[in-house]
């Protein structure tokens, strides 16, 4: 069963196609990467999936709903919860303030819950915790929960956008350029902990610049290029393919914006 499903997805920024007609399936359970040159339109893609950007034309279903005009909050609140290109961790919160924030997107409560802080508030409150120190366990960050999250070296900065996108328990992670600025030793320690999370039930769509890291990790790989689709197969098929090769594979990266 596919847990996402783009129709034709398509967004125009006045004369410039970002994405053309898209037709994506994401199969419930698989890790799903998306590859292309700079500019090739994923996180265009992304931001319609997310609900971030409203789609020009097409079609998005998630879990069974069509969420091609439904809100992002309301995206984000069905499971479908997204990562940025660009670091973005709160500010003036420690590490794992920063998870308990994502925590609350998955627990119910409100204004005058935090005020009365009945017990099972409370009960709320402990458990919110506990979850936030195990995601910090899961991606090796437990000894700075109490560090200002900005204090973070970059590399765990990315670690720790992780764990708060998986604090709101998502069906379905989108992880825009993970691996964007790390070293080789870190771009690993990410890529099993991105196998992980998959392993333990949640549908990962990854947007990635690596190409080594996703043939690796992923069952299945789209390639864009000028927004359209160009290929879409296993990772084997992938590093076979002509029109990747032209367009992707052969070409010289320079950088990662
Ligand atoms: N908000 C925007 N307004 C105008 N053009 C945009 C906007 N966002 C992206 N683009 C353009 O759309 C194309 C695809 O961009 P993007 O989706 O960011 O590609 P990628 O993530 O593959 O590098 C690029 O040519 C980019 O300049
Ligand atoms: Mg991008």
């Amino acid at each position: 069963m596919a847990l996402l499903r783009t129709k034709e997805l398509t967004k125009r920024f006045d004369g410039l196609v970002a994405n053309n007609a898209i037709d994506l399936e994401v199969p419930q359970g698989s890790l799903f990467a998306v590859i292309g040159p700079n500019g090739a339109g994923k996180t265009t893609f992304f931001s319609m999936v997310s609900g971030f950007l409203s789609s020009t034309s097409g079609s998005i279903e998630f879990d069974g709903r069509d969420i091609t005009r439904v809100p992002q909050h309301e995206i984000a609140a069905m499971g479908l919860v997204r990562t940025f290109q660009l670091v973005q961790l709160f500010k003036g919160m420690s590490v794992a303030e920063n998870v308990e924030v994502g925590c609350h997107l998955a627990t119910k409560g409100g204004v005058a819950a935090s005020l009365f802080r009945p017990a099972w508030f409370r009960k709320q409150e402990l458990e919110v915790r506990e979850r936030a120190h195990e995601l910090l366990e899961f991606v090796g960050l437990s000894a700075h929960a109490d560090l200002d999250a900005e204090l973070l070296p970059y590399g765990q900065q990315r670690l720790l956008e992780v764990a708060r996108a998986m604090a709101a328990k998502p069906k379905l992670l989108l992880l825009d350029e993970p691996a964007a600025g790390l070293n080789t030793q870190e771009t690993e320690g990410l890529a099993h902990i991105i196998q992980k999370i998959n392993a333990q039930g949640t549908t990962v769509l990854l947007i990635e610049h690596d190409v080594a890291l996703v043939t690796r990790i992923a069952h299945r790989i789209a390639v864009l290029d000028f927004g359209r689709k160009i290929a879409e197969g296993t990772p084997e098929e992938i590093k076979a393919h002509p029109e990747v090769i032209a367009a992707y594979l052969g070409v010289e990266e320079t950088s990662n914006a």
